[in-house]
């Protein structure tokens, strides 16, 4: 193994789900860990992410890239890396929550979940058409947004151009790994833009339909679940 690798993971569903799983992964972690740098990206905010690596399994990482892309934050010292977001001129939360406020089918989740910039939603089975809609209406007030739906459930409005993928960009070009040497994981629709950075995809045997789908010779689908489904994917990527 060549130096300088990156494995940029989602944790919900991805290396989390399967414990005995996990500690596999963790020590084979452990034992290329001066090779292989590790990065959590999750929905979830950071300081949630730093209690599930204080009460679980899950191995101590590089970063932590949380809610959805608009934080990246170094482990353990907690300090930003570089600026990001970068571009946010344009983002105007009070706007946002006003209009959206029109929607009686969304229901905003609890403040905890809640970032500078990250707005989030609860919506079950939200159809593409009323996406597209709160897009194109929010573009029309100057808002230009991403929207980012998934688990048939979450609703995430975040700057234009911030999401899991961008922030994972940011990362490796900020450390100077270059995107074929970077791993990504994931197994919901908050995933997706993960697979669309020329990165080496993993998509664990348990993933949602929305990231099972995708085919593509980036992206290798595993037949395990969980972190068992991301080492088989690793030991893929690295046989190439
Ligand atoms: C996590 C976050 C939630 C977000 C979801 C999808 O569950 O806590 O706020 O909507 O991920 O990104």
């Amino acid at each position: 193994m060549e130096d300088r690798h990156l494995l940029i993971s989602d944790v919900d569903g991805t290396l989390l789900g399967d414990d005995r799983a996990l500690q596999n992964f963790a020590e084979w972690y452990g034992q290329r860990q001066d090779r292989l740098r590790l990065v959590y990206n999750s929905g979830r905010l950071v300081p949630s992410i730093i209690e599930s690596i204080e009460t679980t399994g899950l191995p101590a990482p590089d970063a932590i890239i949380g809610g959805v892309g608009t934080q990246i934050r170094e482990y353990p010292s907690n300090g930003e890396i570089g600026h990001w977001p970068a571009q946010t001129q344009s983002w105007q939360p009070l706007k946002i929550c006003d209009l959206l406020s029109e929607y009686s089918e969304l229901e905003m989740q609890p403040a905890e979940f809640l970032a500078d910039y990250k707005i989030s939603y609860y919506v079950a089975d939200a159809p593409a058409e009323l996406l597209a809609e709160i897009r194109r209406r929010l573009e029309e007030i100057s808002c230009p947004v991403d929207l980012i739906y998934s688990s048939h459930r979450d609703l995430d409005v975040l700057p234009r151009g911030v999401n899991k993928g961008t922030a994972s960009a940011y990362l490796a070009s900020y450390w100077s790994i270059p995107e074929s040497n970077v791993f990504v994981s994931g197994d919901t629709g908050n995933d997706l833009e993960l697979f669309n950075n020329g990165f080496r995809g993993i998509v664990v045997g348990n993933a949602h339909p929305e990231l099972k789908s995708l085919n593509s010779d980036l992206i290798y689908q595993a037949t395990q679940s969980h972190a068992a489904g991301v080492q088989e994917g690793l030991n893929y990527w690295f046989n190439q």
